[in-house]
């Protein structure tokens, strides 16, 4: 593998906090040889957007809202190739990629999902811990394929469910721990000493 950066393209759709965490890690140098090729957004309000203009990176907009699924993701596959980024990592999108888009960059996307998976994937997966009575809940970094939140785990981080918790306090400590598990989990990945066997992640 060449010493070249390793050149992620993040892909999000709000506030930005998990990009952020990525971009810091980077700055630190927590997360060596890897480079923000593009921070791509999907909503035009994106916070997270303005935050990466605001911090002078490459950035781009594609509005998703009206636009067939296959042409959307057409589109944001041609922008990240043209920024020739090597991982896709997704930073709270929140739109379900397709298959053409997956298999555009085959067990090159990442994807950070506020629960210990299998349990809680989709939507609210924190509200969801918590009306099932959950003792322990947290995020996971995994690999994305074609089913929702199903791919190979990379690392996930537990916290505890305590009896006073609401979503938002709950949520709260989860995202203080995907802050950290996501630059860890991108070290791992663009280090490139990792294999993969069935499901099974281990570091070589
Ligand atoms: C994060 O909690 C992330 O795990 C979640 O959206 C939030 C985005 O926050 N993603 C999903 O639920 C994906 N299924 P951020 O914009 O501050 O990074």
């Amino acid at each position: 593998m060449s010493d070249a950066p390793r050149r992620l393209g993040i892909l999000l759709s709000g506030r930005g906090s998990n990009f952020l965490a990525i971009h810091h890690a980077i700055a630190e140098g927590r997360l060596p040889n890897v480079e923000i090729a593009l921070v791509l957004a999907n909503v035009a309000a994106a916070s997270g957007l303005e935050a990466a203009i605001q911090l002078g990176l490459p950035t781009a907009l594609q509005v998703s809202k009206g636009t067939p699924r296959e042409d959307h993701d057409a589109a944001m596959i041609a922008l990240l190739r043209e920024a020739k980024v090597d991982w896709v990592v997704l930073a709270g999108y929140m739109r379900v990629l397709t298959p053409a888009f997956i298999s555009a960059f085959p067990n090159r996307i990442v994807n950070i999902h506020p629960s210990l998976l299998p349990a809680f994937p989709g939507l609210h997966a924190q509200r969801q811990a918590l009306d099932y009575g959950a003792k322990v809940a947290g995020c996971t970094v995994h690999l994305v394929d074609e089913a929702v939140d199903h791919g190979t785990i990379v690392l996930q981080r537990a916290v505890p469910v305590l009896d006073t918790d609401d979503e938002a306090t709950l949520s709260a400590r989860i995202l203080a721990e995907e802050h950290l598990a996501y630059p860890q989990a991108l070290a791992r990945l663009t280090s490139g000493r990792y294999t993969i066997r069935g499901r099974q992640f281990r570091q070589a």
